[in-house]
C-alpha cells in the first residue's frame, strides 16, 4: 500500500483546522500544509501568540503548539500545497444557497467546484482527493467529473471522509472519534487502495475496527442523516418543553427519565432556546432539497419540521420574554449572557442568540451582550446579516460588554442564550443589587441554580419549567 508522506488540506476553518492539527500531531512522519486564501486567517493561525488562534477549541494550542513548524503549516499558497501533495481534502464552506435556485435549502457549492478546479489545474501526478466540507449526497459524482475532464492524464480517486466533530469539543472528539467514515469506490483496486491509504492515517491512533468503509454515497448521506437525528431529538424535546411551561411536569426530569432507557439514551436531550451551528440546520435543509427534488414530498415534510420547531422555539422563548415583562419590550435593557451558538466556542453561526435578539429589537428592545470567547464586531456582523434593519439602528439597540456586571447593570431582564460554565458562579447578589426590579431572568440553557436565585429575589423562568 502506498505511504503518505505529504497532505495537502483547503480550507483552514472550524473543519480544517483542528482535523489536520490533530493529523499532523499523531502522524508526525506527514508534512501537512493547510492552506486558505483567507490571508488574515492564515496570519492568525501562524501567530506565536496562541491566543490569536482564528479558532477557540479547548485543547487545540497544545496540539498546534506540538506540530506547527515541525510537520503542519499554515499558509496562502493553494498550488505549491496542491501539488506537492499526494491526498488533498477540501475543507471549505458549503453555505446554504442565498440566491437562485435552491434559494435558502440547498448547499452553496462554488468554493466546492473552485478547488475541484484549481486541484484539476495544478496536479501533475495522480492524487486522493477527499470530501471533507459537509456535502449533499452525490458532489463526489460531480468533484469526480471535473477533475476527470481535465484530458491531462491524471488520475483521481475521491473519497467523502465526513467530519462529525463538535466544536467545543473539537480535539477530544478528534483523538477519540467513536467512528472514522471513509467512503470510495470499493469495486476498484485503485479506489480500495485509495481507501486504505487514508484509513492508515487515521489508523495512527484509533482502534481499525472503528474506521467504517462504504460506498461514496452511503458515506455522504449518513453525515446528514446523524446531523438530522441529532437535531430532531432536540427538536422533540424543545417541542415537550412547550408542553410541560403548561402543565406541572418539568421537562429536566422527563429528559432524565426516558434518557435512562438505553434504547433512547441521554445525549441529545438538553432541552434549549434552539439549536444553532453551522451544520444542523444548513445539513437538514439540504436532505429536504435533495428529497423534494426527487418527488419525495412526504419525506421532505418530515425533516423540514424539525426545523420549524427550531424556529417556534426560538421565537416561543423571546416571545416569553416580551409577554412577562409587561408586553412591552421597548427601550428595555435585555441582557444577554452567551452570543456562541454553544458553550467552549467562538463561532456563532446560526447562533439562537441573534435570532432572539432580532425579534427583540423589532419590538425595540435595546440589547446588551456579554460573551467570554464572542468578538463584538462578530456580533454586529450576524444581526447585520439578518438584513432586518439598517445598520445604524443595530448599532443603536445592540451593545457588547467585556465584562458581565457592566452588562447586567440596570438591565430590565438577564437571558442566559449560551451555557457557558461561568455565568453559573457569577455573585448574582451583585446583579440583583444592580438591576431593575422586578429582576428578571431567562435561561435558555436551564442552568442556573433557581433556588438561589429565587431566594435573592430573582423572578426565574426556565425552559420547559412550570414558573
Ligand atoms: C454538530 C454534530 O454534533 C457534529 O457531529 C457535526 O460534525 C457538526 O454538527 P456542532 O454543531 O459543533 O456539531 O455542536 P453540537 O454539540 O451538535 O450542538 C449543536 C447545537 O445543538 C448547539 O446549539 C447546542 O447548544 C444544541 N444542543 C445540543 C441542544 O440544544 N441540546 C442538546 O442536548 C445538544
Ligand atoms: P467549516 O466550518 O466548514 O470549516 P469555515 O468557514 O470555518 O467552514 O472554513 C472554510 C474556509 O475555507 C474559510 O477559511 C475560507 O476562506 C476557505 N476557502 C473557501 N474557498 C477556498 C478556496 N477556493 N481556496 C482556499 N480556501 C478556501
Amino acid at each position: 500500500m502506498k505511504k503518505i508522506t505529504n497532505i495537502c488540506c483547503i480550507g483552514a476553518g472550524y473543519v480544517g483546522g483542528p482535523t489536520m492539527a490533530v493529523i499532523a500531531q499523531k502522524c508526525p512522519e506527514i508534512t501537512v500544509n493547510v492552506v486558505d486564501i483567507n490571508e488574515q486567517r492564515i496570519r492568525d493561525w501562524n501567530d506565536s501568540d496562541l491566543d490569536k488562534l482564528p479558532i477557540y477549541e479547548p485543547g487545540l494550542k497544545e496540539v498546534v503548539l506540538e506540530a506547527r513548524g515541525r510537520n503542519l503549516f499554515f499558509s496562502t499558497n493553494v498550488e505549491k500545497s496542491i501539488d506537492e501533495a499526494e491526498i488533498v481534502f477540501i475543507s471549505v464552506n458549503t453555505p446554504t444557497k442565498t440566491y437562485g435556485k435552491g434559494k435558502g435549502m440547498a448547499a452553496d457549492l462554488k468554493f466546492v467546484e473552485l478547488c475541484a478546479r484549481q486541484i484539476a489545474k495544478v496536479s501533475k501526478n495522480d492524487k486522493i482527493v477527499v470530501e471533507k466540507s459537509t456535502l449533499p449526497v452525490r458532489t463526489a459524482e460531480a468533484v469526480r467529473s471535473i477533475l476527470d475532464n481535465t484530458g491531462n492524464g491524471v488520475k483521481f480517486q475521491i473519497l467523502s471522509n465526513p467530519e462529525f466533530l463538535a466544536e467545543g469539543t473539537a480535539v477530544d472528539d478528534l483523538h477519540n472519534a467513536d467512528r472514522v467514515l471513509i467512503g470510495g469506490e470499493q469495486s476498484t483496486e485503485e479506489g480500495q487502495e485509495a481507501m486504505d491509504a487514508l484509513t492508515d492515517i487515521y489508523a495512527h491512533w484509533l482502534p481499525k475496527e472503528r474506521i467504517l468503509q462504504t460506498n461514496v454515497w452511503s458515506s455522504e448521506l449518513s453525515k446528514l442523516t446523524a446531523n438530522a437525528f441529532l437535531a430532531q431529538r432536540i427538536s422533540s424535546i424543545n417541542s415537550l418543553s412547550a408542553l410541560c411551561e403548561e402543565t406541572e411536569a418539568n421537562i429536566e426530569e422527563v429528559a432524565r427519565a426516558i434518557g435512562s432507557d438505553t434504547r433512547i439514551g441521554a445525549k441529545f436531550l438538553k432541552t434549549s432556546v434552539g439549536f444553532g451551528g453551522s451544520c444542523f440546520q444548513k445539513d437538514i435543509l439540504n436532505l429536504v432539497y435533495i428529497c423534494r427534488s426527487m418527488g419525495l414530498q412526504e419525506v421532505a415534510d418530515y425533516w423540514e419540521q424539525v426545523i420549524l420547531m427550531n424556529d417556534y422555539q426560538k421565537r416561543r422563548f423571546a416571545d416569553n420574554i416580551i409577554k412577562t415583562l409587561y408586553n412591552t419590550v421597548s427601550d428595555k435593557k435585555i441582557t444577554f449572557l452567551g452570543w456562541a451558538f454553544k458553550k467552549d466556542t467562538n463561532d456563532t453561526r446560526e447562533t439562537a442568540a441573534m435570532y432572539v435578539a432580532d425579534h427583540l429589537m423589532n419590538d425595540l428592545a435595546r440589547i446588551e451582550v456579554y460573551d467570554p470567547k464572542v468578538s463584538s464586531k462578530q456580533m454586529f456582523a450576524d444581526m447585520n446579516y439578518l438584513n432586518s434593519r439598517s445598520e445604524t439602528e443595530n448599532e443603536k439597540q445592540l451593545k457588547a460588554h467585556s465584562d458581565p456586571y457592566e452588562a447586567c447593570k440596570n438591565a430590565h431582564a438577564i437571558a442566559v442564550l449560551t451555557e457557558w460554565d461561568e455565568f453559573i458562579d457569577y455573585d448574582w447578589q451583585k446583579i440583583y443589587d444592580n438591576m431593575m426590579k422586578p429582576a428578571f431572568v431567562f435561561d435558555g440553557r436551564n442552568i442556573l441554580d433557581r433556588e438561589r436565585l429565587e431566594k435573592i429575589g430573582f423572578k426565574y423562568y426556565g425552559i420547559g419549567i412550570n414558573s
